[in-house]
């Protein structure tokens, strides 16, 4: 899934004013898929965590549910149905304006004891969530604005864990494209303009998991070669985007989809 993303914190705002297509879908997604995750893993344990690092609002402008009103609505909706486990849900939001909306969205909610809302980083925060799911299973929702931590160094202590872990996360295809596109860059006379574009091409080496953490011709060769296969469109290159990083995830999970 994609978006354009604001350039900067301080133009979040307005990305929770209308939700797009593909923020819908997101939303879709993890509504779907929590009810599954939580009944199957609920059979056998007393707690199952939804981690939203990245939460944002709670709730668009327009009505619509966030993903942390999506997973505390989950959390009521089980604890009344009387399961015999708990969802219980970690919302981490960096923003301090948009953390204030959210813990606001989320107060209805908070009473159970099943919501929580920290605020903060998640990369500051990740430690202590790890300490306090324990062995409980736990989904992670990894939906930041661009590519930061989404690469394989940022995701290394999910993957790490011996607990069940299941991760879902949004990849900003447009967004890495737009980061590849540096040929012109490359060839400039200005060292400053050079050396700006190959740190971005190796910010997306991290995103694949590249073995060397510079951005190599083989990586270069490797997305064109994929892309030109799948018939050199726009759609063929955000394919190969996908692709490459579903191999990188691949080397380090057991099970994408
Ligand atoms: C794409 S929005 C999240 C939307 C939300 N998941 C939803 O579907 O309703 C990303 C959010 O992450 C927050 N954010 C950015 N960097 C962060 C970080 N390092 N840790 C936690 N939150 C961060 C932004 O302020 C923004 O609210």
């Amino acid at each position: 899934m994609s978006n354009e993303p604001p350039t900067d914190e301080s133009q979040s705002q307005p990305f929770f004013k209308s939700p797009k297509d593909w923020s819908r879908i997101k939303i879709r997604v993890l509504d779907k898929y929590l009810q599954p995750f939580c009944y199957k893993l609920g059979s056998t344990y007393h707690d199952v965590f939804l981690v939203d690092g990245f939460a944002g609002a709670g709730r668009y402008e327009t009505g619509q549910d966030g993903s942390p009103l999506v997973g505390a609505k989950w959390a009521l909706r089980m604890r009344d149905e009387g399961r015999p486990f708990h969802l219980r849900c970690i919302n981490v939001e960096a923003d301090e304006l948009i953390h204030r909306q959210l813990a606001r969205n989320l107060k209805p909610y908070a009473d159970s004891g099943l919501v929580k809302t920290y605020k903060g980083r998640f990369e500051d925060h990740l430690r202590g969530i790890l300490a306090e799911v324990g062995d409980s299973p736990t989904l992670f929702f990894i939906d930041p604005f661009g590519v930061e931590h989404i690469d394989q160094d940022s995701l290394a202590p999910l993957r790490l864990r011996t607990a069940k872990t299941e991760l879902l996360l949004r990849l900003d295809t447009p967004y890495i494209l737009r980061m590849l596109g540096q040929d012109k860059a490359l060839r400039s006379d200005s060292e400053s303009v050079r050396r700006a574009a190959q740190t971005i091409l190796d910010k997306v080496s991290s995103i694949f998991g590249a073995d060397k953490s510079a951005w190599s011709e083989e990586l270069q060769d490797r997305w064109q070669r994929q892309a030109a296969t799948a018939g050199g469109t726009q759609k063929a290159k955000h394919a190969a985007i996908l692709g490459m990083y579903e191999e990188s995830l691949k080397r380090a999970f057991a099970y994408v989809i």
